[in-house]
């Protein structure tokens, strides 16, 4: 009997319900792999012409697994405990008998398989990030035929998104949340992607070398799913580093659960409370976002904070260690530095709203201390929704786009700051953004050259002036509105080193 390989549960199921009704022993049977039918014991129960069969359930559910297993005598297997149990009712429950023992095995082989495979899979993306569906598609070696019996947790875990699981054996594609089954599709060339560097990342994040156990990690990802994991990259090095690593940790005091997040979290909940009923759901969104790995090692999502009718939205690149505890941007030396120069020019900082272009701290630890990484551009594209949606809330005149992340975000060109800082770029939707330096680079340069650092902060103050006067009423203002200061004449500039 041929059992086809898509469709294979049902195949075995429909073959040996017929061959039962017509009392045909396992001996007289040869199973191998050809065509698909119907159901077969549906409710856990054959009628048949010949005599009525009862199944138990667990069997059902046993069957469903071992079929999947790669043993060629696994359909041989099923059908001989089958026969048996037809006049053994109490087989399934005998813990003594062999051939359970061994089905059981098989079971859990397979169960083993499919849990690697839920965890093992990386896709890497094969369309635009910017596509309403996204597309994904990832490489995968199982051990045994465990792409069918598992594409629906993948179907369920990536709904909004297409995807494909390429296999040696058979291939998955789920488009527009249908799944379809192919065989022996050629492997196929995936791009290498940004969000590869991003898995090594999290993985040197989440990697505790107090805790390493070499054996019982290889055993949890062992190493024949290596070459299709970027981060397993990573794992010679930790291991190698970790018993310093661990003493390292030791020494150092352990971190205090951070105390002001309460108070920021209640900060933000009153401000989230002056926006429409739309924003504060956009608030919940984004505290449960999990659009990409940052929200693990984060403390919290940083929200945008200002009037939600400002005229001016200034946009940097992530909240830093500070914002991340505080629960609110721009409360660290970035941005006690952009807060100094907006009064120097008269801005009002609390007639602006302030957010970031990736929501989630994102940082390398070092001993007790987070050293902040850039966002690369995966994390920005995970982003994205949100900041639309708060320049959509927002709807301000102009947005101030602080340092190369926040343009790039803002205006999809990740051309040189050097030649865009100063000018004001539209984007698709029509809003002017105003590009300048973020206020991180004026403090980074500041120790390294006097001179430079002097320009390039001049250059920031006549862009924050720049702004502020972009957004106000064409009319004077009337008395009691925010204080203006008209901005003076910035002096010739030089063009600063990035
Ligand atoms: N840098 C940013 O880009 N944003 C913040 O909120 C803080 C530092």
């Amino acid at each position: 009997m041929q059992i086809p390989r898509i469709g294979a549960a049902e195949a075995w199921r429909d073959a040996a319900r017929g061959f039962l009704q017509q009392n045909i022993p396992p001996e007289a049977l040869i199973w191998g792999g050809a065509e698909t039918a119907p159901d077969l014991f549906g409710g856990g129960s054959v009628r048949g012409a010949a005599r009525q069969v009862s199944v138990p359930r667990s069997f059902l559910a046993l069957a469903g697994s071992v079929v999947w297993h790669t043993d060629p005598a696994r359909f041989a297997r099923l059908y001989a405990f089958l026969w048996r149990l037809r006049d053994t009712p109490h087989l399934m429950t005998d813990r003594g008998d062999p051939d359970l023992a061994t089905l059981r095995r098989m079971e859990k082989n397979v169960h083993r398989c499919q849990h690697k495979m839920k965890a093992f899979v990386r896709f890497r993306e094969i369309g635009d990030p910017k596509a309403a569906r996204r597309s994904f598609a990832a490489w995968f070696e199982p051990t045994h035929h465990t792409v069918e019996p598992t594409a629906q947790f993948f179907a369920r875990r990536f709904g909004d998104m297409d995807w494909r699981i390429y296999t040696p054996g058979i291939s998955v594609l789920c488009e527009g949340g249908r799944l379809r089954f192919l065989k022996d599709c050629p492997r196929p060339d995936l791009p290498e992607d940004a969000s590869e560097q991003l898995w090594v990342t999290y993985f040197q994040n989440i990697f505790n070398p107090a805790r390493l156990k070499v054996k019982a990690m290889t055993s949890e990802m062992p190493k024949k799913y290596w070459k299709n994991m970027p981060e397993a990259a990573a794992i010679p090095e930790l291991i190698a580093a970790a018993p310093a690593r661990a003493r390292a940790m030791a020494q150092a005091a352990p971190t205090l659960p951070p105390a002001r997040v309460k108070q920021a979290q209640a900060q933000q909940a009153r401000f989230a409370s002056s926006w429409t009923q739309d924003s504060a759901a956009l608030v919940a969104e984004v505290n449960s976002c999990t659009r990409c790995p940052l929200h693990c090692a984060a403390t919290q999502a940083v929200h945008g904070a200002g009037p939600p009718d400002a005229r001016l939205m200034v946009v940097g690149e992530q909240p830093g260690d500070l914002e991340d505890l505080q629960g609110l941007p721009f409360v660290g030396p970035a941005g006690q530095l952009f807060d100094a120069v907006a009064r120097e020019v008269g801005l009002a900082r609390d007639a602006v709203y302030v957010t970031n272009a990736v929501k989630h701290f994102k940082y390398r630890a070092r001993g007790r201390r987070r050293i902040h990484q850039s966002p690369d551009r995966s994390e920005i594209a995970a982003c994205a929704p949100w900041l639309e949606e708060e320049i959509r809330h927002v709807s301000p005149r102009l947005i101030l786009a602080l340092g190369a992340t926040a343009a790039f975000a803002l205006t999809g060109s990740a051309a040189p700051l050097a030649q865009r800082r100063g000018r004001v770029e539209r984007r698709a939707d029509g809003v002017a953004v105003l590009i300048t330096y973020h206020p991180s680079y004026l403090l980074r340069v500041q120790d390294k050259d006097k001179e430079a650092a002097a320009q390039a902060r001049a250059a920031f103050r006549g862009d924050l002036a720049q702004a502020w006067e972009r957004v106000q009423p064409r009319q004077l203002a009337p008395r009691g509105s925010p204080t203006y200061t008209r901005p003076q004449r910035q002096p010739e500039l030089r063009t600063p080193k990035l």
